[in-house]
């Protein structure tokens, strides 16, 4: 159910943790700048303190910041138009996950598979912020009573424990002060899969390069690697049913539409009866066609970082203005004695 006494207002969040990847443009980056361009108020969150939750290289980190910074507005996301700064900017972030710390169980949180699936074997090894890090998500989008969350599929979960913690919190003192957040998961690049294996996600972190395509990859590698990409010796099918066990080819049609604005369907219908030979350079035209004026973007304003910095602070100035006094009130609503003027 969708919390209608809050005023619409967008909040998402990608770590500076590695270079930008395909899934992270058509799974987020992409429907950020939809929902800026439709008018909503949004704010956008480089979250380099969830990046440290494991080990992170400080000079490789502040790079990662900015070149993360650079990709925002090269795909379109304009300063002036969204909020746009990196997380430990702004100090409400970490103030109101301590809160969260606090309502969150443990059992809630043992729960959560990214924390499984990162943490690995040993477990016991993995950093204490790597297992509270949904508090602090869930802090990011509270700490500015955000109401809608574009994400991939990946961050559903999170999402639901972020509306837990709200609702407890809610309940506990018997207020309406957090909204229920709406996660906004639509369209055809939610998930988009590895290019060796249709089964896994497309991730920074895989160790097969030809995996992924990386927003800062030029326009010969981007044409390589979908011209290799998996996938089997049929020809695409007249409806997507056809494409049930196939994912590895359900992944290039869905790639097909989120870049070219389609349904996955009507990609389908225009290669219906086409093989691979024909469908892969085709792709491979479009993914060129819409990233490389991105790439070429990304290396022309990495080439002043003082300016990317300044954008940064402006919108972190900006950000503190709106999060800052919903910390106050929820110190209020908690307790917390609050005797400087
Ligand atoms: P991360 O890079 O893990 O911080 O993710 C940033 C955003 O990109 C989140 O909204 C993710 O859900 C989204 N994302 C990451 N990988 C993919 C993928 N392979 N397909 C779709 N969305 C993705
Ligand atoms: N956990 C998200 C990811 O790994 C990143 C993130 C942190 C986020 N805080 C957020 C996404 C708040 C949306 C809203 O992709």
């Amino acid at each position: 159910m969708s919390d209608t006494s809050f005023a619409p207002r967008i909040f998402s969040g990608i770590q500076p943790s590695g270079g930008l990847t395909l899934g992270n443009y058509l799974g987020a980056l992409k429907r950020f700048v939809q929902a800026q361009d439709a008018g909503t108020d949004t704010i956008y969150c480089m979250v380099d303190l969830h990046a440290i939750t494991v080990w992170q290289d400080p000079a490789k980190l502040r790079h990662a910041t900015r070149e993360l910074a650079a990709g925002f507005i090269a795909a379109g996301i304009d300063p002036a138009r969204s909020i746009l700064f990196n997380q430990s900017q702004v100090s409400a972030h970490a103030e109101l996950a301590w809160i969260f710390n606090c309502v969150a169980r443990m059992g809630w949180l043992k729960r959560m598979t990214q924390f499984k699936d990162k943490a690995g074997k040993n477990a016991e090894n993995a950093s204490v912020g790597l297992f509270a890090y949904p508090a602090l998500m869930a802090a990011d989008i509270l700490a500015y009573h955000a109401t809608h969350v574009p994400v991939g599929e990946d961050q559903k979960q999170h999402l639901e424990l972020t509306r837990d913690i709200a609702a407890k919190f809610n309940h506990d003192f018997g207020v309406e002060f957090f909204p229920i957040v709406e996660p906004v998961i639509e369209g055809a690049g939610t998930r988009v899969m590895s290019l060796r294996d249709g089964t896994k996600k497309m991730s920074k972190s895989d160790p097969s390069d030809m995996s992924r395509i990386n927003l800062t990859d030029d326009a010969d590698t981007i044409a390589q690697k979908l011209r290799k990409a998996r996938t089997d010796p049929e020809p695409l099918p007249d409806s997507l049913d056809g494409l049930a066990d196939r994912p590895e080819a359900r992944n290039l049609v869905n790639i097909y539409a989120a870049l070219a604005d389609m349904t996955p369907d009507a990609v389908v219908a225009q290669y219906a009866g086409q093989g691979f030979g024909t469908f892969k350079p085709a792709l491979a035209d479009l993914a060129v066609d819409k990233l490389a004026p991105i790439n070429a973007e990304m290396t022309r304003l990495m080439q002043d970082v003082t300016e990317i910095d300044r954008i940064l602070g402006e919108g972190a100035a900006r950000a503190n203005a709106i999060a800052q006094p919903i910390l106050d009130q929820c110190y209020d609503i908690v307790g917390l004695v609050r005797a400087r003027a």
